[in-house]
C-alpha cells in the first residue's frame, strides 16, 4: 500500500501532528489495558511480598497476595495473569516430580485465584526450570537436554495444571512435538477449552537473567539453554516453529524476547494472522527501571512508549512486569 500524497506545500505531514486532538485522530495503533497480561512471582509463605533485587518494583508473593495481585489486576482491567512459582531447592530434583505435584505452588495459587477472582483469566507455564536441579527446562542425560523424555513430563505438568483450573497453558520450554502432545492429552483428558499460547519463537537470551534470579534458577543452571532456544541471528527459523506449533494445535503464539525482536513479531503476524504476543522480559524491564531509577530516562515515558512499540509491530497482547503501573496510568 502507498499513500498518495501532493507535492509541497499541498501536503504538508506535519500538519497531522500539530496537537494532541489532531495526533489522536490519526493514531494508527492503542495501547490499552485489556492488550496486558501480567508476569507474577509465587512463593511460599503468609502475607509475604520479597523485592526480587535485579527487578526494582517486582516482589515474589506468597499465595493469599497472589490472590491479592489478581484481584486488583482485574479492577484495573487486566484480563490476564500468568503465575512463575519459586520453588523450594528441596523441592528441585532430578525427576521433577514437583511440576505435577497437584498441591505445588502454581496450582495452589490457581486454584486460590479461581475461587476468589474467577472472572481473571490464569496463564501458567510448562517447563521444568523451576523444578529442576540443573536449572534446565528439560530432562539432562548426560551432556544432552533430552527432548522426548521431556515431553511426556511436560504432559503431566500441563494436565496438572488444567485439571487445577488454568484457562491459558503457556509452554515455555522449546522442546519439539510439545504443542501437539499437550493439546491431544488436553483433548484426551476432557479440557477442550484449556488454550495453549505457545512460546513458539523463544530465543536463547542474555535478557532473562533478572528472571532466573527471580525464580532461584540462575545459581542452578548450568551451561546454557542454546541446544534447544533459538539462535538470536535467525528470523526465518521463527516462522518454521511458530507454524510448525499453530499447526500442531496452538491457539496462540508468542515472541520472546521483545523489544529487540520486534522484526520477528511483524514477520510472525504477517505471515500467520494468528493471536501474536510479546514477551518484554525481565532484562528488558530492568534496563528500563534502572535507567530510570538514575535519572537517566523519563521511566513512564519509556515503558508506555516501549508497550506501545510492540502493538505497532503487530502484537496483540504483551506480557509485561509494568502491567497494573500501566492500567493505573490508562485508566
Ligand atoms: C523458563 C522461562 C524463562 C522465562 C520465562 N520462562 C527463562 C529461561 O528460559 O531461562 C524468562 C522470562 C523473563 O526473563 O522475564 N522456562
Amino acid at each position: 500500500m502507498r499513500a498518495i500524497q501532493a507535492p509541497f506545500p499541498h501536503t504538508r505531514l506535519r500538519r497531522t501532528r500539530q496537537n494532541a486532538n489532531i495526533r489522536d485522530l490519526v493514531a494508527e495503533n492503542t495501547l490499552t489495558a485489556a492488550d496486558l497480561i501480567w508476569p507474577v512471582f509465587v512463593r511460599d509463605g503468609d502475607g509475604v511480598e520479597e523485592p526480587v533485587t535485579s527487578m526494582p518494583g517486582v516482589v515474589r508473593r506468597s499465595v493469599d497476595k497472589v490472590v491479592e495481585a489478581a484481584r486488583e489486576a482485574r479492577d484495573l482491567g487486566i484480563p490476564a495473569i500468568c503465575l512463575f512459582p519459586y520453588t523450594d531447592a528441596s523441592k528441585r530434583t532430578a525427576d521433577c516430580a514437583e511440576a505435577w505435584n497437584p498441591d505445588n505452588l502454581s496450582n495452589r495459587a490457581t486454584r486460590a485465584i479461581k475461587a476468589a477472582v474467577p472472572d481473571i483469566a490464569i496463564m501458567t507455564d510448562v517447563a521444568l526450570d523451576p523444578y529442576s536441579d540443573t536449572g534446565h527446562d528439560g530432562f539432562v542425560v548426560g551432556d544432552e537436554i533430552v527432548n522426548d523424555a521431556t515431553v511426556e513430563a511436560l504432559i503431566k505438568q500441563g494436565l496438572s495444571q488444567a485439571e487445577a483450573g488454568v484457562d491459558i497453558i503457556g509452554p515455555s520450554d522449546m522442546m519439539d512435538g510439545r504443542i501437539g502432545a499437550l493439546r491431544s492429552a488436553l483433548e484426551s483428558a476432557g479440557h477442550q477449552n484449556v488454550l495453549l499460547l505457545s512460546y513458539a519463537a523463544k530465543y536463547a537470551s542474555a535478557f532473562y537473567g533478572p528472571f532466573r534470579d527471580a525464580v532461584g534458577a540462575s545459581g542452578a543452571l548450568k551451561g546454557d539453554k542454546k541446544t534447544y532456544q533459538m539462535n538470536p541471528a535467525n528470523s526465518d527459523e521463527a516462522l518454521r516453529c511458530v507454524e510448525r506449533d499453530l499447526s500442531e494445535g496452538a491457539d496462540m503464539v508468542m515472541v520472546k524476547p521483545g523489544m529487540p525482536y520486534l522484526d520477528i513479531c511483524r514477520r510472525v503476524k504477517d505471515a500467520f494472522g494468528a493471536p501474536t504476543y510479546a514477551y518484554q522480559v525481565s532484562g528488558e524491564y530492568a534496563m528500563i527501571q534502572a535507567a530510570a531509577g538514575n535519572g537517566w530516562i523519563d521511566g513512564e515515558k519509556a515503558m508506555l512508549e516501549s508497550l506501545m512499540c510492540f502493538k505497532r509491530a503487530g502484537c496483540d497482547g504483551i506480557l509485561t512486569y509494568f502491567a497494573p503501573e500501566v492500567a493505573r496510568i490508562l485508566r
